[in-house]
Formats: structure tokens, sequence, C-alpha cells
């Protein structure tokens, strides 16, 4: 339950919306499996509208997992995912996408064959009523490198082009919610600092990003909370004002 203080009470309620934004973005008691291999132990993130989440933590440590269960990408889950206000337990991914999910997986999946744009072209509008897709043109904008690489076929592209692409063509869908595997891992520190501009301008449109990092100086700057995790459960959930305060217990939990 919100708690009312006296900051709320002086300041006028939004108009035309009393309520405060639902999560984008909301997991409770989330166990996933692989065969027979239980992976996730009870899950808990929750994500606002135009927020930025990063899920830290080791190899192994179930990172990837929590953005596959949220995608419907296990082989079984159990507990609660909502998205946008829906519950997506039993949905199959698909019916997750739709929703307004944009999934960017650690092996970024761009098609060697087809060309950049191509590639960009490639992933349906979703029918999410709250959101639009970019258009090319807008993308070009966020990424000149792909303005610039737009006819060159997916194998010649570097990897950070790959990697700009594979969030580009998830930004013309119109998913309102990025979910981001380890996506500054291999790349240059230069386009590292791109692909932090592009995460700052996304959380500035309204972008909801869930950000799954090994990298913590990428990350640290960019998250307004932060999630560890250890052995498929979150261990530390904490604010970004209290960073500076857990920097112990991060080295500890990270090796950073
Ligand atoms: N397809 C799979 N089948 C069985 N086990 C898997 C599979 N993918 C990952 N795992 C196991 O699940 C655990 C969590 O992996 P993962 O979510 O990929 O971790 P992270 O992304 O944090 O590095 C690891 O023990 C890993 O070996
Ligand atoms: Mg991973």
């Amino acid at each position: 339950m919100d708690r009312l203080n006296t900051e709320r009470l002086k300041s006028p309620a939004p108009s035309g919306n009393q309520e405060a934004p639902a999560d984008v973005l909301s997991i409770k008691g989330l166990h996933a499996w692989y065969g027979e291999s239980h992976i996730l132990h009870g899950v808990e993130v929750r994500a606002a509208r135009g927020e930025v989440v990063t899920l830290l933590g080791r190899n192994g440590s179930g990172r990837s997992t929590t953005l596959k269960s949220i995608m419907g990408l296990t082989d079984a889950r159990r507990g609660s995912i909502c998205v946008n206000g829906r519950e997506t337990i039993g949905m199959p991914p698909q019916g997750v996408a739709r929703l307004g999910v944009g999934y960017c997986p650690e092996e970024r999946g761009i098609f060697a064959g087809l060309s950049c744009e191509e590639n960009l072209l490639l992933p349906p509008r979703l029918p999410v009523s709250n959101a639009t897709g970019m258009s090319l043109e807008e993308i070009y904008e966020i990424f000149p490198n792909l303005a610039e690489r737009r006819a060159s076929q997916g194998t010649r592209l570097s990897g950070g082009e790959q990697q700009m692409l594979a969030i580009a063509r998830i930004l013309r869908t119109g998913a309102n919610l990025l979910l981001l595997d380890e996506i500054s891992e291999g790349l240059a520190p230069v386009i590292v600092q791109t692909l932090a501009r592009v995460i700052r301008l996304l959380k500035s449109r309204g972008f909801t990003v869930l950000l799954v990092e090994q990298n913590f100086r990428f990350a640290a700057p960019l998250a307004d909370r932060f999630y560890v995790m250890e052995h498929g459960q979150i261990v530390e959930t904490f604010d970004a004002s209290l960073l500076a305060a857990k920097t112990g217990v991060l080295q500890e939990l990270l090796n950073v």
C-alpha cells in the first residue's frame, strides 16, 4: 500500500489520472525450469514506466533465464509475471510479445544473409494501443551508424553494429518494455558509451528497461533500481540512492 506523506498531500493530483501508474512489469514468486532443472526460485522484480532496472549477478546466476521466463521461453514456469497489467504466466511467447515486450537475447539473432535494413524491417509491428513503433527515420536518427550501414549484409556488421541493430529492431515493433541481455558484452568502450546514451534517451521517452548486465560500470549510472541474483534468487534489491552504501556488498556478490 502507498503511504501518504506530506509531500504527496501538498502536490496536486495529475489531471485526469489520480492513480499512480501501475508497474509495467511485476514479477512475483517466479520459479522456472529447463527440463528437470529447477533454475529460478521465487524471483521478484518490478519496474514502473520509464524506469531502468538492472539485474546483476555472476555467470550462471539465472539472469538470462529470468528474461527467458518473462518471454515464456523456458520449459516450465510458476508464479506471476504481469506485463502492462496483464498476467502472462500462461501465455505463449508471441502473446507476451504482443503485450509490448521486446526481447534482445544475448546472441542478438541478426540474420546473416539479410541486410541491416531488412533485419530492421523483419519483426512485425505490435497491436499495442498505447505504443506506436518507431519509424525507420527515427531509428536512424538514434543510430546514425545503422543509417550508414543500411545496405550492408548482417555478416558484414561489426559486433557493435549488430548490437545496435538488435536493439533498434525491437524499437520498431512498438514494444514499451525492453529486456536487454548483456548488451555491453565484448564491445569497445566508445560503443558502450553510445549504448548508454541510447538507454538514457529511451528512458526519457518513457520506455521501461530491464537491463541484464555483468558490466557493473555500464549499468550503475543508468539504473533506478538494482537487483542482484545468486543461484536463481534475488539476494539484494536497492534503489540508486543507496548505491554508494551498497558498494561493499556488491563487490562481494559480483567481484567488481
Ligand atoms: N537451456 C538450458 N538447459 C539447462 N540448463 C540451463 C540452460 N540454460 C541455462 N541453464 C542453467 O541455468 C543456470 C542459469 O543460467 P543463466 O540464466 O543463463 O545465467 P546468467 O544469464 O546469469 O549467466 C545455469 O546453471 C545454467 O547452467
Ligand atoms: Mg546470461
